[in-house]
């Protein structure tokens, strides 16, 4: 499979074939390495302008994109909505525009509103990464979900994922159900039904109601957390009670059949989904998530950039 073959742009998973999934993960391999060197650095996206626009609080997702792209060789430009024009009501597309008039070739937008990725990629001709929009999707987190998952299995057909907590308005959890089932994963879902999309069975998951039924049928927990600035309204009677009913606590953990992987895309609330032993505790996969999450949009960076799944020959490695 050519690069050519993931289009445009990056606005979810849902849209991928399980073929050009397993494209971004089997490219994000190599590029592991190249963090690891003293010159982090390749030349593979030289000449090349990115744009991130981060309308959205960010910590992991902006420095790793940031990161990512410098390790590419790529000259780049942030852009938060305070000390941008975007503040003085510049509309999402105007600014795009204007960004595009000095000559860009991607754009990286995390932003609020669902669907405004693909928004953005329909009317502007740079490509269009999404690094979180609303409660729509994060495919970047689901990609670097999935390759810890295969790093830590060797597979990800068959495995056994529970994604834990506020599935409702959790756009990893999206991308993580579009991935993992297109790869042949099982997952299920587990959280207060107050938490839970209506007619999330659709999606191809199974519910499990009870985070201790989640434990004993799973080889990993991907837990989430509660998403507070997206509830409008009392979801849950209060986080102690939250803690005390859904969360991932070493106790729970020591009656399961087998050992499970943990994940938790951050960031967390420790003492609320997920204790702080389980965190940082010998079946974390946590910060190596972290670490994946560069690769991978490293992989996804290039691919769209039109470069061959073979980087190391083009980049004269
Ligand atoms: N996982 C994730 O999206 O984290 P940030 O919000 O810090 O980018």
């Amino acid at each position: 499979m050519t690069s050519a073959a993931l289009g445009k742009d990056l606005v979810g998973l849902e849209p991928l074939t399980a073929d050009q999934i397993r494209l971004i993960l089997d490219t994000a391999e190599p590029f592991k390495e190249v963090s690891e060197r003293p010159i982090k650095k390749v030349p593979a996206l030289r000449g090349k302008t990115i744009v991130n626009l981060f309308f959205e609080n960010s910590t992991r997702t902006r420095i790793s994109f940031e990161f990512a792209e410098k390790r590419l060789s790529a000259d780049t430009v942030n852009v938060a909505t305070s000390g941008s024009s975007v503040a003085k009501g510049e509309t999402l597309v105007d600014t795009a525009r204007n960004l595009e008039a000095m000559r860009i070739d991607m754009v990286v937008i995390r932003h609020g509103a669902s669907g405004a990725a693909r928004f953005l990629g329909e009317r502007i001709r740079s490509n269009v990464i999404n690094a979180g929009d609303g409660k729509h999707e994060h495919p970047t987190q689901g990609l670097l979900d999935m390759l810890t998952l295969r790093d830590r299995f060797g597979r990800l057909e068959g495995l056994k994922v529970a994604i834990v907590g506020d599935i409702l308005h959790s756009r990893v959890a999206r991308s993580n159900i579009w991935g993992l089932t297109k790869l042949g994963a099982e997952v299920a879902v587990c959280g207060p039904p107050s938490l839970l999309p209506r007619n999330v069975r659709d999606l191809g998951v199974t519910v499990l109601p009870r985070i201790e039924d989640a434990i004993a049928w799973a080889d990993a927990l991907n837990v989430l957390r509660l998403q507070l600035e997206r509830m409008q309204a009392g979801f849950i009677p209060s986080l102690r009670e939250y803690n005390r009913v859904f969360g991932v606590t070493s106790e729970r953990l020591a009656r399961a059949p087998r050992e499970l992987a943990i994940l938790h895309p951050g960031p967390m609330n420790r003492g609320v989904e997920i204790d702080s032993d389980v965190a940082d505790g010998p079946h974390s996969v946590i910060l190596p998530q972290v670490t994946n999450g560069v690769a991978v949009r490293m992989a996804v960076l290039y691919l769209l950039a039109g470069g061959s799944p073979d980087w190391r020959t083009e980049a004269g490695e």
